[in-house]
């Protein structure tokens, strides 16, 4: 074999190396996974106002709400909830405050304690404040029914959120069952 068939050879051979590493690169470029920038799932009812919340929310993503839940502390629920005191009342047959009495409020509709006066905004929202309502209200009021007179900033820790719900369920006759 003469030189230049030798260099035609090792020539073809380092190109489809090279090849082939590249198309490992590319590819690892295309499939690299992505983590969502927001945990979880996306409610229906989130408002265009959630991509402000988005950009506020912290670097690492919570868990799903129904394994923060699951391991969430009432008693440090509890605690973090007399931030809502100042407007809200939590014993049985509370009188509404600045906000609606809030015993029972898990599974109720939005918007129904007797005694208190919404804004038209919370009286329009409609549904059930479930789990993952109540979870999104509390992280941004205001992203979530736009227009609250709800004067409260929002928990944008979602372990400490988690606490204040399993919290907020113990409010109850009969706490609904936490979500699987
Ligand atoms: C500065 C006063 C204020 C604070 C603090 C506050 N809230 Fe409220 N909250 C309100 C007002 C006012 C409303 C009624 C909102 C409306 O009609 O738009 C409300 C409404 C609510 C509702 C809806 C109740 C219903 O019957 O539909 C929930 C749930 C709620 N607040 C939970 C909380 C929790 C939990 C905290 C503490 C983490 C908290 N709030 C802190 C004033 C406050």
């Amino acid at each position: 074999m003469d030189d230049l068939g030798f260099n035609k050879i090792a020539g073809a051979v380092l190109g489809t190396l090279l090849f082939i590493m590249s198309l490992g690169i590319i590819s690892n470029g295309l499939f690299a996974p992505v983590k969502p920038a927001k945990p979880g799932y996306e409610l229906a009812s989130a408002e265009p106002a959630a991509s402000a919340s988005e950009a506020a929310a912290p670097a690492t993503p919570d868990e799903p709400l129904p394994i923060l839940l699951a391991k969430a502390d009432v008693t440090k629920g509890e605690a973090s909830a007399k931030a809502c005191t100042a407007c809200h009342s939590f014993e049985k047959g509370g009188a509404a405050k600045v906000g609606p009495a809030l015993y029972g409020v898990v599974g109720r509709d939005k918007g129904a304690a007797a005694g208190f006066s919404y804004s038209e905004a919370m009286k329009a929202k409609g549904g059930k404040w479930d789990f993952d309502a109540l979870n999104a209200f509390i992280t941004n009021p205001k992203g979530y029914v736009v227009g609250t007179k709800m004067g409260y900033a929002g928990e944008k820790d979602g372990a400490k959120r988690a606490n204040i719900l399993a919290y907020l369920r113990t409010l109850s006759d009969a706490p609904v069952e936490l979500p699987k």
